[in-house]
């Protein structure tokens, strides 16, 4: 990470020692003239952002983040998040941008962190809710939505005839291609792979993946397009104890019993299954969650919904009935 001045890169790194060290209050100094030389530096100004706020000069970090932002519209650091939390703005949803470079990097590291330290278990949990939903017999096609290195696709391969999966990190996709389990995989925003889903899926899951999208309006739409009829939409969330939906300190939404049920029913599905589940720790403590199975309608769509013209569609079968209620 380099500014292309010398100097200001010298004493970025001082900066970046201080900062280690816990003086915020002198590294964002050095920082503050450090930006003098490169103004236009995003990565700098984000920096410069970051320590304000751990010195506690709020104030001061909002305008600054701002101007990261003026910089890097994509923000690829994840400056809106920051803003959010120190304004207590809750956005809709998480930069893509920022979630790319979060996963990607995480990727080489993701399922030994994610299994052993954090005590994962959502795509356990996942299966064992379409049991407990009585979702009995193999889906003839699935979508894994986030799908990330694939555990998720690995705990129901054998449930499941066809799996497709999509994630927004090149990297975290690698490792699911590794397992060789997927029979299509995609790089991309989840509701853009739905929308571009050549036949219905009867089963579509998102295994810890709604928690980096706070308004899932979009995503229940493109569910509910792309749901073969009667087909199950399975997924876990943070359980937020209010009304609506809320970001947390990690970095990750938390959704409410009841903007979920009025989301359901605004598509038209029916709730097959909502229980408590914690399907991992954050630094040690279970962290509150929601496993939920929705039902799609069995043959209702709302007006101007997209019609599939796939030459597959009249090879779909109706699930419906095998889907016991
Ligand atoms: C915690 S991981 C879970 C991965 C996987 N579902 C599993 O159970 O191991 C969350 C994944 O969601 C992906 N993700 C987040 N928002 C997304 C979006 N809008 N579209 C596609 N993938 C997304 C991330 O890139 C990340 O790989």
């Amino acid at each position: 990470m380099s500014s292309g001045d010398l100097t200001a890169d010298r004493r970025f790194a001082y900066a970046q020692l201080l900062r280690r060290d816990g003086d915020a209050a002198a590294a964002a100094e050095v920082l503050a003239q450090t930006i003098e030389l490169v103004p236009n530096w995003p990565e700098g100004r984000f920096a410069l952002a970051e320590t304000l706020a751990e010195a506690g000069r709020k104030y001061d970090a909002i305008p600054a983040y701002e101007a990261y932002l003026a910089l890097d519209p994509a923000d690829f650091m994840g400056a809106a998040v920051k803003l959010a939390l120190l304004t207590k703005a809750t956005p809709d949803t998480l930069p893509e941008a920022y979630l790319r470079r979060l996963f990607d990097e995480y990727a080489p590291r993701f399922e030994k962190a994610l299994i052993e330290k954090l005590h994962y278990r959502a795509p356990q949990i996942i299966r064992a809710a379409l049991d407990k939903a009585r979702a009995v017999g193999t889906f003839a096609r699935a979508f894994d939505l986030g799908c990330g290195t694939g555990l998720a696709g690995a705990a129901l391969r054998d449930r499941v005839a066809w799996l497709g999966g999509v994630d927004l990190s090149a990297a975290m996709i690698k490792g699911a291609e590794d397992k060789k389990i997927y029979d299509q995989l995609g790089v991309g925003d989840m509701v853009d792979a739905l929308d571009a889903l050549s036949a219905p899926c009867e089963l579509i899951v998102a295994a810890d993946v709604l928690t980096y999208v706070g308004d899932l309006t979009g995503v229940f739409a493109a569910v509910q397009r792309c749901l073969a009829p009667g087909g199950l939409f399975a997924f876990t969330v943070q359980r937020h104890d209010g009304d609506g939906f809320a970001l947390g300190q990690e970095h990750r939404f938390s959704h409410g019993q009841s903007y979920i049920e009025t989301l359901a029913a605004r598509r038209g599905f029916a709730v097959a299954l909502m229980d408590a589940a914690v399907s991992r720790k954050e630094k040690g403590v279970d962290v509150p969650g929601l496993v939920v199975v929705l039902r799609g309608a069995k043959a209702w769509r709302p007006p101007g919904a997209r019609r599939y013209r796939s030459p597959h569609e009249a090879m779909v079968p109706d699930l419906s009935g095998a889907l016991a209620t």
